[in-house]
């Protein structure tokens, strides 16, 4: 049996955004250490940077980051032709889920441009410590982009995965409406979690 091109890079797409998404939730969980104080996020990130993780795990993920982005981009109408096409199609429909997938487009081009950004600045200033977090955060600019960039990418990840359970079958017909609910839910939560994680950065004492 041979497998055609598209459904290959179709698995790749699929395989490179659960890694992602997976990703996220664990950055968020490892940055909230921040919240239990300094001495807890440090010994974090010593560990991360004990076991390479940092030195090789980051520019890992940045590889799959591009990877992703660049399989998604193929499906984006790029041609402003397209885009009217595609907009009149979802104002036709009405459909949820035509709607989220344009939310997809739109916070994918913000996550790419400043999580490219993002990942850069961290992995070219290593070690991470609360110190260095803090004092970025608190230059006010990075606060800034952080709560741009924040909501963006867990909306991209929570659509994501939503959307992925969908297109595979993971989440079936009858699971749909409660797997819409605990996306909504997983993604407010992780959104106030990342604000809490801004405001405790922004008042740690240098
Ligand atoms: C390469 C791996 C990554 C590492 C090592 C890393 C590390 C960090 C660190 C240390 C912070 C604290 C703030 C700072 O130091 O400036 C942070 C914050 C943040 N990171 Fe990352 N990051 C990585 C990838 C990503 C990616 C791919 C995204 C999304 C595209 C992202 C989104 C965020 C957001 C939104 C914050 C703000 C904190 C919050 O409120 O949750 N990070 N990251």
């Amino acid at each position: 049996m041979t497998t055609s091109r598209p459904a290959c890079l179709d698995w790749l797409q699929m395989l490179t955004g659960i890694c992602l998404v997976v990703f996220m939730y664990l950055h968020a969980l490892f940055l909230a250490s921040i919240i239990l104080g300094p001495g807890a996020f440090n010994s974090l990130a010593d560990f991360f940077e004990k076991y390479y993780l940092a030195q090789k795990g980051g520019p890992a993920i940045a590889l799959v980051f591009l990877v992703h982005f660049f399989l998604a981009a193929r499906k984006i109408p790029l041609s402003s032709r397209e885009q009217k096409k595609f907009l009149s199609a979802a104002k036709m429909f009405r459909h949820r889920d035509t709607w989220l997938w344009m939310v997809q487009v739109v916070s994918a081009v913000v996550v790419l441009l400043l999580g490219a950004i993002h990942m850069w600045v961290v992995l070219t200033d290593l070690p991470i410590t609360a110190e260095k977090s803090a004092a970025r955060i608190q230059t006010g600019y990075w606060l800034v982009f952080y709560m741009l960039l924040l909501p963006m990418v867990e909306l991209h990840v929570g659509i994501g995965w939503y959307r992925l359970g969908i297109k595979w079958g993971f989440i079936k017909s009858a699971a749909r409406h409660r797997a819409k609910r605990a996306e909504y839910y997983l993604t407010t939560f992780f959104i106030l979690l990342g604000l809490i994680i801004l405001v405790r950065f922004l008042l740690l004492s240098s």
